[in-house]
């Protein structure tokens, strides 16, 4: 017996990045799920009905008045296992917040009771002005999970956050919604990841680095999104697509991490470094290329401490902060994990072992979690997403309640 296939309600409001929820519809029902699209009357003016229907293979209507002997308005929320809108407009979030229920959408969105997820996507003076954030709040307080638009060129010469989050980055927040039931245990924090490797220049050309391909700390903070957290992600130097909702900070070298993450964490609830951070770096950066001289030894070059972000976060933390960081070990994995927990301060480690062909570039991994309260949590080899959510749930019963205000 097959299983049913997860019911998706695709909402689409009236915004321009409609044309993008097309991409995130295709990947839904290529993917196994059941989609009826309900868009807006005014979201037909940019993507029309035939597209819509072509694409979800099943007929779409905007407006109550169809189909009226199956009761759609009700129908339709009641049976959803999940109710993703994208875009969310400024006008759509104003009226979920509110209750309004004057077409197809807005009604389901009031008889849904499954999973609610609002992708946004606006300029950025509407996405900023203190009623859209209002109604934002009041969507999260009430458990639907709100995507932070993304940052850069929006429908004008403009730029800033209001951009529709990659329609593949999308679909993976669909994707793990539906997996973990919309559980939000992370509603209401703000949580701190840094991914990827630091490259520490020589000179103009040449840099020191690493092999991190960024994918733990990617799923980190996907994963952080969907369970309802505020998430900064320090990058440095990652070829990977922006986990919807993250804030980006793109970095280069460990000083540059080590700013952005210190200043981050000021706020944070939890902070995870995954990001492979050199160690050192040269001593001095040559301003231009450093050319070879025939015959002549080259020089050696000399290198010096780079700061230890962990050890100084676990040093100085605000009260409540739970601090994760990460250690490559190629031998005697165990007894080096629990004295780098020990001597960073840290109170969770992910403890990985590292060479040649594992871990790194790779989807999968495996490894044993510290905690500095003597606790040992195996996580056998899976994908890197499913070491996060463990990761998460750790973070998450360590966490202080929220405060009440
Ligand atoms: N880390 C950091 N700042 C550094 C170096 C490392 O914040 N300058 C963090 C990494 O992000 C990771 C953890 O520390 O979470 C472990 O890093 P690792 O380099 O393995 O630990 P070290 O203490 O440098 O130990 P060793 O190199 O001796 O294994």
């Amino acid at each position: 017996m097959t299983s049913p296939k997860p019911r998706v309600v695709l909402g689409v409001s009236a915004g321009i990045a409609a044309y993008k929820a097309c991409e995130l519809l295709r990947r839904l029902t290529e993917s196994g799920h059941d989609v009826t699209v309900v868009p807006t009357a005014d979201a037909l003016r940019f993507v029309g009905e035939p597209t819509w229907a072509a694409l979800s293979g099943k007929p779409v209507s905007a407006q109550v008045w169809d189909g009226v002997a199956d009761v759609p308005h009700v129908r339709l929320g009641q049976n959803a296992d999940l109710v993703f809108v994208a875009p969310a407009t400024a006008d759509l979030l104003a009226k979920a917040a509110h209750g309004l229920a004057d077409d197809l959408l807005t009604n389901t969105l009031l008889t849904a009771r499954c999973p609610v997820v609002f992708a946004p996507a606006m300029h950025t003076e509407m996405w900023q002005h203190p009623a859209t954030q209002a109604n934002v709040a009041m969507l999260r307080d009430r458990g639907a999970i709100v995507v932070e638009p993304a940052s850069g060129r929006l429908t004008g010469k403009d730029t800033g956050p209001g951009r529709l989050p990659d329609p593949a980055e999308l679909f993976e927040v669909a994707r793990h919604v539906l997996a973990r039931g919309g559980a939000r245990d992370l509603a209401g924090r703000h949580v701190v990841v840094s991914a990827g490797g630091t490259r520490e220049a020589i000179d103009p050309v040449r840099f020191i680095g690493n092999r991190s391909s960024g994918l733990q700390g990617y799923a980190l903070a996907r994963t952080a999104v969907t369970r309802g957290a505020r998430v900064t992600l320090v990058s440095a130097n990652v070829a990977l697509p922006d986990p919807a909702g993250a804030e980006i900070v793109a970095v280069g070298s460990a000083e540059e991490m080590h700013k952005a993450v210190v200043s981050a964490a000021a706020s944070a609830d939890a902070v995870v470094m995954a990001a492979a951070v050199a160690d050192f770096r040269p001593a001095g950066y040559r301003d231009s290329k450093i050319k070879k001289t025939e015959g002549a030894e080259p020089e050696p070059i000399r290198l010096v401490k780079n700061p230890d972000i962990l050890a100084e976060l676990g040093g100085n933390r605000p009260a409540g902060q739970v601090i994760v960081g990460f250690a490559a070990e190629t031998d005697d994995v165990l007894a080096n994990g629990r004295a780098k927990l020990a001597r960073k301060g840290s109170d969770l480690l992910v403890v990985n072992q590292v060479g040649e062909d594992l871990v790194f570039g790779r989807p999968d991994n495996a490894a044993v979690i510290l905690g500095a309260d003597g606790s040992h949590t195996e996580v056998p080899r899976g994908a890197k997403e499913a070491l996060a959510e463990i990761v998460w749930d750790l973070v998450a019963a360590r966490l202080r309640p929220p405060s009440p205000d």
